[in-house]
C-alpha cells in the first residue's frame, strides 16, 4: 500500500519536473480545444480596439510602421539561433518525413516569396502581405480535410479546387487557409490573393506541438495582389480542419480585419 503510494508520488513528481509538459495537459478537456487564428501586422499600436491595416503606399514613413511591425514579429524566424541554446535540433521536414522524437521542424523563410522583409512585404507596391498563425495548443493533432470528395459545404470554391488539384495525397494532410472579402463588394475590391507557402496552409508535420526547444509555429503569408485603394475592405481568413470550428461570434478559428490603402 505504502509502496504504491510512494510510486504514485514519484510519478507525479517526475511529471511535474518535466518543464516541457504543461500541467494542464492532464486535463483532458484541453485536448478538444479549438485553436485560434491570429494575424500580423498588429494594428493595435495606436488603438487597442482596431483591426484596421491602413497605410499610404507612396509614403515611406507611413508604410514602414507596418513593415517594422512585421519585421519584429518575424525576427525569430529569420534568426532562429536566437531561440536555441545549443541543444535544439531543427530539421527540414516534409510530408514524407515527419520529425522524429525530440526533433523540431524548421520554418523556411524562403518560401514566402514577395512577402519577405527584403521586399518590404510589398507594402510600397500596393500589394501588402499579412501573416497568419494558429495558436499553439500542446498535443493538438489536426483532423485534416484530406479527401477532396468530402469537403465542408461552406468551404470556398477556390480552396476546394486547390485541394482537388493536389496530386500527392500526403500533401493533403494540411490545415488549410482561406481568405476572402466578407461581402460581394469586398470580394471585388480585394481582388486576387496569393498564399505562401503555395500549399495554402500549415503542413501537418508541424503537429502536434510538443513544446520542443526551438519550435516555431508555421506561418502562412497571404498577399493581396491588387486591392482597390481608397476604400475599406473587410477581409475574413479561416483555418480549415475538422476539429477547428468557426464561430462567428468570438471568431475562433478565423480572423477578421480591414484593409485601407491610401
Ligand atoms: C507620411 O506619413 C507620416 C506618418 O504617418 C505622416 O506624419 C506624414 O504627414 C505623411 N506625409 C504625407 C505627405 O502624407
Ligand atoms: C484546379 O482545377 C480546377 C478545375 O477542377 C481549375 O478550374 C483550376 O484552375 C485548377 N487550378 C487551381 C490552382 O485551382
Amino acid at each position: 500500500m505504502l509502496a504504491a503510494l510512494v510510486s504514485i508520488c514519484m510519478w507525479v513528481f517526475f511529471q511535474t519536473l518535466d518543464p516541457r509538459i504543461p500541467k494542464w495537459q492532464l486535463d483532458r478537456s484541453m485536448i478538444g480545444t479549438n485553436p485560434g487564428l491570429g494575424f500580423r501586422p498588429m494594428p493595435t499600436q495606436d488603438n487597442i480596439e482596431s483591426t484596421l491595416i491602413w497605410f499610404q503606399a507612396s509614403n515611406k514613413t507611413n508604410y514602414l510602421k507596418w513593415v517594422e511591425n512585421l519585421k519584429g514579429f518575424l525576427d525569430k524566424y529569420y534568426t532562429p539561433g536566437k531561440l536555441e541554446k545549443g541543444t535544439a535540433t531543427t530539421t527540414r521536414c516534409s510530408y514524407d518525413q515527419f520529425p522524429k522524437n525530440g526533433e523540431v521542424c524548421d520554418v523556411d523563410v524562403k518560401v514566402w516569396g514577395s512577402c519577405s522583409r527584403e521586399k518590404f512585404f510589398d507594402y510600397h507596391r500596393n500589394s501588402p502581405c499579412i501573416f497568419l498563425k494558429l495558436n499553439k495548443i500542446y498535443g493538438w493533432v489536426p483532423e485534416y480535410y484530406n479527401d477532396p470528395r468530402d469537403l465542408p459545404h461552406d468551404m470556398p470554391l477556390q480552396l476546394k479546387y486547390h485541394i482537388g488539384n493536389i496530386t500527392e495525397p500526403n500533401k493533403r494532410n494540411t490545415v488549410w487557409i482561406s481568405c476572402e472579402g466578407e461581402n460581394p463588394a469586398d470580394v471585388e475590391y480585394l481582388g486576387p490573393i496569393a498564399y505562401y507557402p503555395d500549399i495554402q496552409g500549415f503542413p501537418g508535420y508541424y503537429y502536434p506541438y510538443k513544446n520542443g526547444e526551438g519550435y516555431l509555429s508555421p506561418l502562412v503569408a497571404v498577399q493581396f495582389l491588387r486591392p482597390t485603394s481608397g476604400i475599406v475592405i473587410n477581409i475574413e481568413c479561416k483555418a480549415w480542419a475538422r476539429n477547428i470550428k468557426h464561430n462567428r461570434a468570438d471568431r475562433i478559428g478565423s480572423v477578421h480585419f480591414e484593409l485601407l490603402i491610401d
